[in-house]
Order: C-alpha cells, then structure tokens, then sequence
C-alpha cells in the first residue's frame, strides 16, 4: 500500500519497459526500450531525444494510456494497468472538447472527481489565470490559437491536481516568449506543490532550465543514451542560460546526438 512505503522510495519504477506496435499493413515497430528508470518523489525530470525515438509512449505507458509489450512501471509500489487518477497528462496536441468553452474543459476533471461545483469553478478561473488566459474563459477552442488551447490543456491537467504531472512537449506550440514565461510559471507551480513532473521536450536548453535531471534518449527503438544529474542554482533564473556552467550541460547532452544543428 501506499501509505507504507518510505519517503524515500521512487514514486515511479519503469523496469524494463519495451513497446512495439504493430502497423496497420502488420509490420511491428519496436518503438521503446528496454528501459528501466526510476524517478524520485518531487524531482523534474527532462526527457529529449530524436523525434520518433518513443517519448511520446513512454509518458503514455507511465500514465496507464498503452498497455508495455514487455516489462512493467510501478506508481507508488503499484503497477500501473490502466489509466491513473494520480497522473495528470498533457498531451502533445491539445486535446479540448470543442463544443465546451475553456472554462467547461478544465473544469472537465472536477466533474470526474466530483469536486464542489462552486470552489471548483473558482479554482478553474485560478488556474486559466495562471496560464495567461484569466479573460478567455468563455471562449471556446476553434476561437484560441494553439498556444492558447495548449495552456486551457495546462490547466485542465492542474485542475485534477495529480501526485505526477507528465507533460509531452506542452510548450512546443508557443511563442518564444510566452515559453519562457510559462517555463518560470512551471518551475515555480514544481517548487511551491512538490509535485513531481516528467517533460519533453524537444530543446535541450529547455531540458537543463527545467529539469533536476535530464534523461536523454537513443533513436528507435528509445533507451537510455545518458541521464544526467542538474546542479545548478534551485532559483533559475533566464540569466543562468548563458552561464559556463550551464553550457557544461548543454554541451554534454548536445554530444549524445549526432544530428547536425540539434537544439
Ligand atoms: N499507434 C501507433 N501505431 C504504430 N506505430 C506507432 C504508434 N504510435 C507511435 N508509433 C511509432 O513508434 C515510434 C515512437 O513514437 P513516439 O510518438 O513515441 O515518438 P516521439 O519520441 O514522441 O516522437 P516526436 O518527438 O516526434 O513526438 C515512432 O516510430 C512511431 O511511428
Ligand atoms: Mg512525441
């Protein structure tokens, strides 16, 4: 049981986790690992690595979505065999219902969990206010760009205020600036909840800002191409990008690519 594991003890254990899919014209792709990881209560782990090496399926496999070929993940000592109500996701693409303002979608997993309806509304107008969006509750998701219906996602996964928050590129469809700013509004929601947050993304700069580590990823099928430790600074700041030590990292993880002009 839960309540009788230490403090101390990983709240996610992937043990040897693979995944093939099988196509359409019945070929099989062996898409991920074998791949064993464990993620620490509270941390932020990062994960880059070349597109289509199985991030994607990875965060699907820890949040219960697909079921592994082979291997298993634990969430708090249990396996995971189906979808978590301690894992909340953002997906890659934003996925709203089209027909319920943006008010409606984040409030959707309050309806699941029936939360209060009133304190519930409250804190979905909190949370919209959060992501920027404070004056676009009514709105609905064709009126929002995809930057936008991306941060009505954010919120959406908040509102269920999950143990774990796996975040698949969730920023991917932003502007530059609004990036940075919602990477500070990340880290800070991370540092003030002690929730612990798994992420892709695409940008390494992005994977050493955010992550206390980082897990970078071989090609297809996706394992372990290195993980690595981040100690810099617990207060980030945008400075910190151009500093030597942060470039160590950079560097470091830029190495395990061969790709010309990798981010
Ligand atoms: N439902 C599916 N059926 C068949 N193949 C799939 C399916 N989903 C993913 N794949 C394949 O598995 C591999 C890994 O896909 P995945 O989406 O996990 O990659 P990714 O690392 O998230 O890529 P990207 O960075 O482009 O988002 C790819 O080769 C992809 O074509
Ligand atoms: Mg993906």
């Amino acid at each position: 049981m839960t309540a009788a594991l230490p403090e101390s003890s990983p709240i996610i254990a992937i043990d040897g986790i693979e995944k093939n899919y099988a196509t359409q014209d019945g070929q099989v792709v062996a898409a991920l690992g074998p791949l064993s990881l464990t993620i620490a209560r509270g941390s932020f782990t990062t994960i880059v690595g070349p597109s289509g090496c199985g991030k994607s399926t990875l965060l699907k496999l820890m949040a219960g979505l697909i079921v592994p070929s082979a291997g298993q993940i634990r969430l708090n000592g249990q396996i995971v065999d189906g979808p978590q109500a301690a894992i909340g996701m953002v997906f890659q693409m934003p996925v709203l219902l089209p027909w319920k303002t943006a008010l409606d979608n984040v409030l959707l997993p309050a309806r699941v969990l029936g939360l209060e309806q009133r304190s519930a509304r409250e804190r979905a107008q909190e949370l919209l206010a959060l992501v920027g969006l404070a004056d676009f509750s009514r709105r609905y998701p064709h009126e929002l760009s995809g930057g936008m219906q991306q941060r009505v996602a954010i919120a959406r996964a908040l509102m269920q205020d999950p143990e774990v928050l796996v975040m698949d590129e969730p920023f991917g469809a932003l502007d530059a600036m609004t990036r940075e700013l919602m990477s500070l509004e990340l880290l800070r929601l991370w540092q003030q909840s002690g929730k612990t947050i798994v992420f892709v993304t695409h940008a390494i700069t992005e994977a050493v800002f955010l992550g206390t580590s980082v897990l970078v990823m071989s090609d297809r099928p996706g394992r372990i191409a290195d993980l690595v430790a981040v100690d810099l600074p617990a207060e980030r700041s945008l400075d910190l990008i151009s500093s030597d030590a942060f470039g160590v990292y950079t560097k470091r993880i830029r190495s395990k690519f061969s790709l010309p002009g990798w981010r």
